[in-house]
């Protein structure tokens, strides 16, 4: 009998081949810090201002970053730290350079602890109070004379997530002077909610932005240019014509000039193009590119929505863009039944339809009946298909189907 050739082989002999349209993935990666960071020149010399007194042992001023996603503040700042790393190291100058983003971490808590793990102190995941944390934190900069940069990346998840405690740790930090005999901590924090501000303890406001940067969105011609560069480092040459860069950067830029949007348009059509064995990124791998990343992004949504959220979403009839919140809710209860799930009241599956309008997964609109007074109509913005998906690869709910 004829062996048949397993399609896995074509596959992994593609890749042991070398055959690829990329020389280095890793360059597309969004923790990839380039050589180089065009139109940012003035942010990065702001900064480099800013911080260089340390350089001759004074604090520099707490500073705040912020501009919309993609504009490149946390490349920046991580750009201007690994430089500063270098010619602290050069000079044998110690410095100490911490990194948190709040969002991961989750916690002040954990923020601090990000901190501490930075200053090479032993501190536990759980359980002290903050105040103690802090003070341990404190006390090792006094003993050790430390002089820190320490950089809170999407310190608005702080600010909007406040527990009372969370003020006060931004306080303490902003203000760490009144705790220190000795050394110092400087505070960077970076936003993309241009109205956190509104957020913060005033108090915490006044201390935290001594300096602010703003980062403007890049224009098209501006993302065009990033990915180029990018290309340089990332693909073999010519396999990027520019009718797919200028796609990528149109796209990326139809909304504000979102330059991570524009380099994982150009990876995912980079990824797709090679799996079609393409010699180039042709300009239809940017649209399906396109396609995919929404689609994998509303998969994700819903993918870690609660149970109850995700038997609601199915329960919006998707051909119908008439139900009212009464027929989503008989819908609802008929699938909590099958489920053996108890179901919430109708009161609180309305607060879920609002949330789920909210993120975009439906449409919600209230409908004005003249004398019949008003109703709300509900219909579904996901494909079913990956409605469908979602619940296949959940097994607390595929039940539902
Ligand atoms: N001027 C630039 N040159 C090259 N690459 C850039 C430039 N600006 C941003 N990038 C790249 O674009 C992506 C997004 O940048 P970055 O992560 O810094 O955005 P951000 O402003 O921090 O966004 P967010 O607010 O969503 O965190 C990263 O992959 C980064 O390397
Ligand atoms: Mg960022």
């Amino acid at each position: 009998m004829q062996k048949q050739s397993d399609p896995l082989d074509s596959i992994f002999n593609k890749a042991l081949s070398g055959d690829s349209l990329f020389t280095n993935r890793q360059a597309l990666r969004t923790d990839f810090i380039p050589e180089n960071l065009p139109y940012r020149d003035e942010q990065i010399t702001s900064i480099g201002q800013i911080l260089s007194p340390i350089l001759q042992d004074s604090k520099p001023s707490n500073l705040l970053l912020y501009g919309k996603t993609g504009s490149g503040k946390t490349v920046v700042a991580k750009y201007v730290l690994k430089k500063f790393d270098e010619t602290t190291r050069k000079h044998s100058k110690s410095i100490s350079v911490a990194y948190s983003n709040a969002r991961l971490a989750g916690s002040e808590y954990r923020v601090l602890v990000d901190l501490a793990h930075s200053l090479s102190m032993e501190m536990p995941f759980t359980g002290l109070p903050i105040s103690e944390v802090l003070q341990r934190i404190y006390n090792n900069i006094s003993e050790n004379n430390l002089k820190v940069i320490f950089i809170i990346d999407e310190i608005d998840y702080l600010a909007k997530h406040a527990k009372s405690s969370n003020d006060d740790m931004l306080y303490s930090l902003t203000r760490s002077s009144e705790h220190l005999k000795n050394g110092f901590i400087s505070i960077i924090g970076i936003s993309n909610d241009l109205h956190f501000k509104n957020f913060l303890d005033p108090r915490v406001l006044s201390s935290m932005n001594e300096e602010e940067i703003l980062f403007p969105p890049y224009t098209v011609n501006q993302l065009s240019d990033i990915l180029n560069k990018r290309i340089e480092s990332a693909f073999k040459t010519k396999s990027v014509p520019s009718g797919t860069i200028n796609l990528c950067a149109a796209l990326a830029g139809s909304e504000h000039g979102d330059a991570r949007r524009a380099i994982e348009l150009l990876r995912v059509a980079g990824e797709l193009a090679e799996r079609s064995d393409e010699k180039s990124v042709v300009e239809k791998y940017v649209k399906d590119a396109s396609q995919k990343i929404d689609k994998d992004r509303i998969y994700q949504a819903i993918k870690t929505l609660p149970i109850h959220e995700k038997a609601v979403l199915l329960a919006v009839d998707n051909n119908n863009d008439n139900s009212t919140t009464g027929d989503v809710y008989n819908k609802y209860q008929t699938l909590c039944k099958k489920i053996s799930l108890d179901p919430l009241t109708q009161r609180r599956i309305s607060g879920l339809l609002s949330e789920l309008d909210t993120q975009g997964l439906i449409n919600a609109s209230i409908i004005n009946k003249g004398r019949h007074g008003r109703t709300k109509k509900i219909s579904s913005l996901v494909p079913n298909e990956t409605i469908v998906k979602v619940f296949n690869d959940d097994p607390a709910a595929n039940l539902l189907l």
